[in-house]
């Protein structure tokens, strides 16, 4: 087993925001050291005899899957948990459902609408809660994101990310990932669909401590030039289907195109957290190009959260 940090057993992950710069580095390593491991094949069943759940309130392809390999190779068990068909979708209270599971589980995974709603389950709940993405933010995936970028730049402290699009669930999480490990971040999204100021703000304060730069703003080329990383993701996310045509037309300037990134570094990747809408936010010239490496990314969400449930649970 490797030298893992005990501080992290226990403990809930509901935004990255809540994790030191040092817990956070320390999930990225034992994220490496896992994925070794796994594409050696060296068994490592550090969670054998636990089990956990997964309350899923949206659709998933990556979170779900990932999930639950990472808990059968880790030498546990996870359950699916559709939230129509537990009593929840009936009207029992999140704090109860918290309180029943925790007797049979050793961690919850939950992926809904509100944030509120999963720090509400974390409030009950006598086991790890890991959010799973909600509206606001997605931890899981930005841990990933963090892996994939270290895996192939070498390093985190220092490059800059361009984030172009909408001020959604991602962007929140990457504001806080870069925040944390010393990443510039400069972020370009349509008037009035930007970031939350308050996460903004915490982040801000977060990056004080690396000497990170959180940059927002409505200009694409701007946030995209000398970038290292450059990052979209869908315009329209789940729940928002309804606005799916009227954000098309607000957003069509900000495509991450091969016009677009000329402004990046030479050597820039691309990533983004899938599922894609090619010719929306990205052209296929792009995603399915040379600079992309969002196969590898999606690969991680496994290896990151095999650590991640590894330290927690
Ligand atoms: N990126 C991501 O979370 O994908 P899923 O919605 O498929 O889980
Ligand atoms: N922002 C997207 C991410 C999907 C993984 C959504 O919330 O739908």
């Amino acid at each position: 087993m490797p030298e893992v940090p005990e501080n992290l057993k226990g403990r809930d992950l509901l935004s990255l925001h809540d994790l030191s710069p040092e817990e956070l580095t320390a999930i990225l390593n034992l994220a490496d050291e896992l994925k070794e491991m796994q594409k050696k094949g060296e068994p490592h069943p550090y969670l054998q005899g636990k089990t956990l759940g997964m309350i899923f309130q949206k659709s998933s392809t990556r979170t779900r899957v990932s999930f639950e390999v990472a808990m059968y190779q880790l030498g546990g068990y996870a359950l699916f948990l559709s939230a129509g068909d537990l009593q929840l979708g009936r009207g029992e209270t999140i704090a109860d459902t918290g309180r029943v599971l925790s007797r049979y589980l050793d961690g919850i995974m939950i992926r809904t609408y509100a944030q509120a709603d999963v720090e509400e389950l974390a409030r009950h709940a006598a086991v790890p809660v890991i959010n799973g993405l909600t509206d606001l933010t997605h931890p899981c995936q930005i841990l990933a994101d963090l892996q994939t970028i270290r895996e192939h730049k070498g390093r985190l402290t220092g490059l800059k990310l361009a984030y172009v699009g909408d001020g959604n669930n991602v962007c929140h999480s990457l504001l806080f990932g870069c925040a944390k490990t010393g990443m510039h971040i400069s972020v370009a999204s349509p008037e009035g669909y930007g970031p939350q100021q308050r996460v903004v703000e915490l982040a801000r304060q977060d990056a004080a401590a690396t000497g990170s730069r959180v940059e927002t703003g409505v200009d694409p080329v701007r946030a995209v030039s000398n970038a290292d990383v450059v990052v979209t993701d869908v315009w329209a996310s789940m729940g928002q289907e309804a606005e799916q045509a009227e954000r098309v037309k607000i957003f069509t300037p900000y495509q991450v195109n091969a016009n677009l990134v000329r402004h990046a570094r030479p050597g820039f990747i691309f990533l983004h957290c899938l599922p894609a809408h090619r010719g929306e936010e990205v052209t296929a010239e792009i995603i399915d190009g040379p600079r992309s490496v969002v196969w590898d990314e999606a690969e991680n969400r496994l290896h990151a959260q095999k650590a991640v449930l590894t330290l927690l649970l």
